[in-house]
């Protein structure tokens, strides 16, 4: 499908004998938001040009003329002056009017051997790519200022919670700790994810190939992609790579949502765990006391949008026959949006992280409400020869006591814990502190400070590869 640009612009119009209404050409244009492609579709005609001359589907004249052009056009799209028309319906067709404005034939020559449907698969494919590699940048940053805060607060007690009930005592350095591998976890995917994007959909034309004898190695190598895509109707019509990309987006805001919502409640005056930078809050226009934690909550705002780009894309691509069908025009803005909120909110994150101020007498006070060193009492039992579940029954009657007396299991006299179990002797206060809990939990992947030491070099060096 070599267009050929009639005088109104419209690539196919020569055909048809009335022109399409005003709003059904607003409705199937796409240039006011696939212009965000064009340096992306620019580089790949830039390689198909390249490819066409070294061919000999072309003449190096054309294709000096045909770079001569993309330059001037690229920097009329940098400085703000490149005029976008609606009539010339998409950014493919934007770009190649103005080339063929520029430098005539040359321009309409460009198009031999592709259709717009192989060009703008790559044009998205180039996108995806370069976001995967802002976004994995971005993780780094997020997680190497995680780090620097769990290193910060590699000794410091925070009640570890389950059903939202103090647990046992946790370091709040292994506390961001767990944030970093879950984010490490989201580069993993990134990464996999850009295996499968990097892969050239060009020479497939608009479904079927091409009758020239085109080179899709040559252009695959021109523009960093790893292999070519094996099916010219595969490579057209499929979208699964952005769906796989919003995916692992979704599950990047699904990450950043839950430690949002941390943040809001360690934030509220009631726990008093931390407190976030001024700048990433706002007060109320009524309340004169209120600061509020606007981006984690945004943020958590944010994530069902994300979720709602994965479930638009699932559902364009599911019902449709091969190969390329317009319903792929729709991929775009879920696809554009999905990448602006992912990277606003890291970049907005990694900044907040070190913006936290943490709070760790209120920690403590809290560590010490709950019993949070019972399992350790039912532990020390157990090292003394009880059998784990009497253990766990002779501290369960232990705490209803304190309960009763409104003391900490460590504030019991020697005399009353050993009412529990004849066990107990005066070592046992050892383990009832927040200190020789946290610390029992030496092993790999514990909370015990010098395992939260390990941890952070482990990271570090993983940053530093
Ligand atoms: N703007 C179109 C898109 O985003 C480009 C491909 C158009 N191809 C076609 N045969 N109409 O999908």
């Amino acid at each position: 499908m070599t267009a050929q640009l009639s005088k109104k612009g419209e690539a196919w119009s020569a055909r048809f004998s009335e022109p399409v209404s005003d709003l059904v050409k607003r409705y199937t244009a796409s240039v006011f938001f696939d212009k965000r492609l064009a340096l992306f579709d620019i580089a790949g005609s830039l390689a198909h040009a390249e490819m066409l001359q070294a061919q000999g589907i072309i003449s190096a004249f054309d294709r000096s003329e045909i770079e001569r052009g993309m330059a001037q056009i690229k920097s009329e799209i940098e400085a703000g002056s490149f005029e976008w028309l609606l009539d010339l319906e998409d950014v493919h067709l934007n770009i190649e009017k103005r080339l063929t404005e520029l430098v005539g034939d040359a321009g309409k020559r460009l198009h031999t051997g592709r259709s717009r449907n192989d060009q703008v698969a790559t044009d998205i494919r180039l996108y995806v790519r370069a976001a995967i590699d802002d976004i994995t940048l971005l993780l780094n940053a997020l997680r190497s200022n995680l780090t620097d805060l769990a290193e910060q607060h590699a000794d410091t007690i925070m009640p570890g919670f389950t059903h939202m009930q103090v647990a046992q005592p946790i370091t709040f350095g292994h506390h961001m700790l767990a944030y970093v591998e879950m984010f490490g976890r989201d580069c993993e995917r990134m990464a996999d994810t850009r295996r499968r994007v990097n892969r050239l959909p060009l020479g497939a034309a608009a479904l079927a190939g091409t009758t020239f004898p085109i080179d899709r190695e040559r252009v695959a190598r021109t523009l960093g992609f790893d292999d070519v895509c094996h099916n010219s109707l595969d490579a057209v019509s499929d979208r699964d790579f952005a769906i796989e990309f919003c995916a692992a987006a979704a599950v990047i805001m699904m990450h950043v949502s839950r430690m949002s919502e941390e943040l809001v409640i360690w934030m509220s005056p009631r726990v008093g765990f931390i407190d976030i930078a001024d700048r990433f809050c706002t007060g109320s226009s009524i309340m004169p006391q209120k600061k509020n934690p606007d981006v984690p909550e945004l943020a958590r705002g944010k994530t069902g949008r994300v979720y709602g780009h994965l479930m638009g894309l699932l559902t364009l691509m599911k019902g449709q026959p091969l190969a390329y069908n317009k319903d792929n025009q729709e991929d775009k803005e879920p696809l554009f949006d999905t990448v602006d909120t992912v990277t606003d909110t890291l970049r907005i994150f990694a900044d907040m992280a070190r913006g936290i101020t943490v709070k760790p007498d209120n920690m403590r006070a809290a560590a010490l409400q709950g019993y949070a060193t019972a399992t350790d009492l039912a532990d020390y039992l157990v090292k003394k020869g009880l059998p784990f579940r009497d253990a766990h029954e002779a501290v369960a009657r232990a705490v209803r006591a304190c309960d009763d007396a409104k003391c900490d299991l460590s504030e019991m006299s020697l005399e009353t814990l050993q009412q529990f179990s004849p066990l107990v002797e005066g070592d046992v206060f050892a383990v009832l502190t927040l200190e020789g809990s946290v610390a029992a939990r030496d092993h790999v992947g514990g909370t015990a400070p010098r395992q939260v030491r390990a941890a952070i070099a482990r990271v570090r060096t993983q940053l530093a590869e």
